[in-house]
C-alpha cells in the first residue's frame, strides 16, 4: 500500500479517486490547485502523484517540472481531458511516469498506481547491478560457459596465424562478433576487416564484388574497381552467409583459396592476396554438400578450422552476464540509467527458448529499457518485450494472420525504401533472395508509376 496524492480542481474527481484508492488501502491526500499540490508533495512525500494538466493556477507540466527540480522521487501520473499528443509527449519527456485520460477508467488508474508502487519497491529493495567489466568496447565476447571457453581457446590459437576459419551457428549467435574479435587480436589488426555478405549482393554482381573488375569488363563497368579480396589486403576478408555463394563462383573462390591468386573480372594480371578468410554461415553446409548445393572441396578448404557457435539456449548460464553487459551498453547508447531488475527477471530470461539467440536477447533488453520508467525493469515489461521480439515463423497456428502481417510489413518497407530491394532487404534483416521469394509468394507489385530497383 502506498501514499498517494491527487491534484485536481474538480471536486468530483478528487472525491471519487480518494474513495476508490482509499478502499484499496492506500493513504490518500488531495489538493485542488498546483501550489497546494506542491506544498503537500513537500510535506508528505507521497509515493505516487496523480496530477491534472489543467489547474486553475499552475499548469500540470509546471508542477511536474518544479517537483522534479525539488528532487521529488514520487512517480507522477498525469491526467487530462484532452487526447493531446503534444502534451503526452511533453509530459513523458519531462519525466512523468504515466499518462491517463479522462473520463478515468478505474482499472487503468489502479493498474498504473500499482505498477508505480511495484517499481518503487524494486528500486528500494534490489541492489543495482554492478558495472560490467567490459566498459564500452563492442568487441568483447561475453561467456563463461564451458562451451564458450572452448571457443575462446580456439580464438586464441587462431590469432597467431592466418588460417581460414569457418564459423557456423544459428542466426544471432555472435558469428560476426567472433570474426571481428579474431581480427582485433591478430598481429595484423591494423589492416582492414572487410565484409562481404554473399546473401546481400545480386548474383551477377557478386563475382566483381569479390574479385574486382577492369574497366569495360561488362556493361556498366566504367572504371576499374577493386574487389573485397583486394580491399582486405593483409587483413581479414569476412565472407558472411557463405552458403549463399552461387555454384559458379564456388569453384573460382576455391581456386583463390588454393593458390592465393586471382584476377579481376575482365582482367589477366594475376594478383596475390594474403588476407585471412573467415567465412560464416547459419546453414548446415555439410547438408548442402549432400544435397549437391555446395562444393565438397570448397567445404573442406573452408573448414580447416571450424568454430561451432552454440545457440544461446545451450549456454543459459551466460545469460546473467550478457544481461549486465547489454544493459551497460544500452545505457550508454540511450543515455539511460536502468540498473535494476525485478526479482524473477533473470530466471524468466533463462527459461526463454531464444530462437533469435544473443541478438534477440539484446533487442528484448533495448525494448525493455526504452519502456522502463526510472531505473527498474519489471517482469511484465520483459514479458511484453519477449512477445514483441519473437522471431516470426512463416508457418504455425496463426499463419494466415502472420502471413498477412508479413506481407503488409514488407510492402510498407518497400514503399519507405523507394521500392529498392537491396535497401529493403537490409532494413528487414533478410537476404535479397529471401526478399525476392517473399515478393513472389505474396504477389507484391509496385504502384503503376513505380518499378522495383
Ligand atoms: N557472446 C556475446 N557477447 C556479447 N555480445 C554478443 C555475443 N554474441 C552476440 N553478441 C551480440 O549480438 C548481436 C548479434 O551478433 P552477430 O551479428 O555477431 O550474430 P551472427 O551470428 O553474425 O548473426 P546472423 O547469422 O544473423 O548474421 C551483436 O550485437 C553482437 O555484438
Ligand atoms: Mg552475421
Amino acid at each position: 500500500m502506498g501514499k498517494i496524492l491527487i491534484v485536481d480542481d474538480e471536486r468530483s474527481i478528487l472525491e471519487s479517486l480518494e474513495m476508490f484508492l482509499g478502499e484499496k488501502g492506500h493513504s490518500v491526500y488531495t489538493a485542488s490547485s498546483g501550489q497546494e499540490g506542491l506544498d503537500v508533495l513537500h510535506q508528505e512525500k507521497p509515493d505516487v502523484v496523480i496530477l491534472d494538466i489543467r489547474l486553475p493556477d499552475l499548469n500540470g507540466l509546471d508542477v511536474l517540472d518544479r517537483s522534479q527540480a525539488d528532487g521529488c522521487t514520487a512517480k507522477i501520473i498525469m491526467m487530462t481531458a484532452f487526447h493531446d499528443m503534444e502534451t503526452t509527449i511533453q509530459a513523458m519527456k519531462r519525466g512523468a511516469y504515466d499518462y491517463i485520460h479522462k473520463p478515468l477508467d478505474a482499472d487503468e488508474v489502479e493498474k498504473s498506481v500499482n505498477r508505480a508502487l511495484r517499481i518503487l519497491e524494486v528500486d528500494r529493495e534490489s541492489p543495482a547491478l554492478g558495472k560490467s567489466r567490459t566498459g564500452r568496447s563492442q568487441e568483447v565476447i561475453i561467456g563463461k560457459s564451458e562451451i564458450m571457453r572452448d571457443i575462446f581457446k580456439m580464438i586464441g590459437l587462431l590469432c597467431q596465424n592466418r588460417a581460414t576459419v569457418l564459423i557456423q551457428g544459428e542466426t544471432g549467435t555472435g558469428k560476426e562478433l567472433i570474426a571481428r574479435v579474431i581480427h582485433a587480436n591478430s598481429p595484423f589488426c591494423d589492416e582492414p576487416f572487410i565484409t562481404l555478405d554473399c546473401a546481400a549482393v545480386v548474383e551477377n554482381l557478386l563475382e566483381s564484388e569479390l574479385f574486382g573488375h577492369e574497366a569495360g569488363a561488362f556493361t556498366g563497368a566504367i572504371h576499374r574497381k577493386k574487389g573485397k579480396i583486394e580491399l582486405a589486403g593483409s587483413g581479414t576478408l569476412f565472407l558472411d552467409e557463405v552458403g549463399e555463394l552461387p555454384q559458379g563462383l564456388q569453384g573460382k573462390f576455391l581456386g583463390f583459396l588454393q593458390r592465393r591468386e586471382y584476377t579481376r573480372v575482365g582482367g589477366h594480371e594475376p594478383l596475390l592476396s594474403r588476407c585471412r578468410v573467415a567465412a560464416a554461415t547459419n546453414r548446415d553446409l555439410s547438408n548442402m554438400v549432400r544435397q549437391g548445393e555446395f562444393r565438397e572441396d570448397l567445404f573442406f578448404r573452408l573448414r580447416v578450422v571450424t568454430l561451432q557457435v552454440p545457440p544461446l539456449r545451450e549456454r543459459i548460464s551466460d545469460i546473467p552476464e550478457l544481461v549486465n553487459h547489454f544493459l551497460d551498453k544500452i545505457n550508454i547508447e540511450l543515455e539511460t540509467e536502468v540498473t535494476k531488475l525485478q526479482a524473477g527477471v533473470i530466471e524468466r530470461l533463462m527459461a526463454h527458448p531464444w530462437k533469435g539467440n544473443v541478438r534477440e536477447l539484446e533487442n528484448v533488453l533495448v525494448e525493455a529499457v526504452v519502456r522502463a520508467r526510472g531505473r527498474v525493469i519489471l517482469l511484465d515489461e520483459i514479458e511484453r518485450a519477449l512477445k514483441m521480439n519473437e522471431p516470426r515463423s512463416p508457418s504455425g497456428p496463426s499463419s494466415t494472420s502472420l502471413n498477412g502481417m508479413e506481407k503488409e510489413h514488407i510492402r510498407n518497407t518497400l514503399r519507405q525504401m523507394g521500392w529498392n530491394r537491396t535497401r529493403t532487404a537490409q532494413a528487414l534483416g533478410i537476404s535479397i533472395p529471401t526478399l525476392r521469394s517473399k515478393i513472389r509468394k505474396y504477389g507484391i507489385t509496385p504502384p503503376p508509376n513505380r518499378t522495383f530497383c
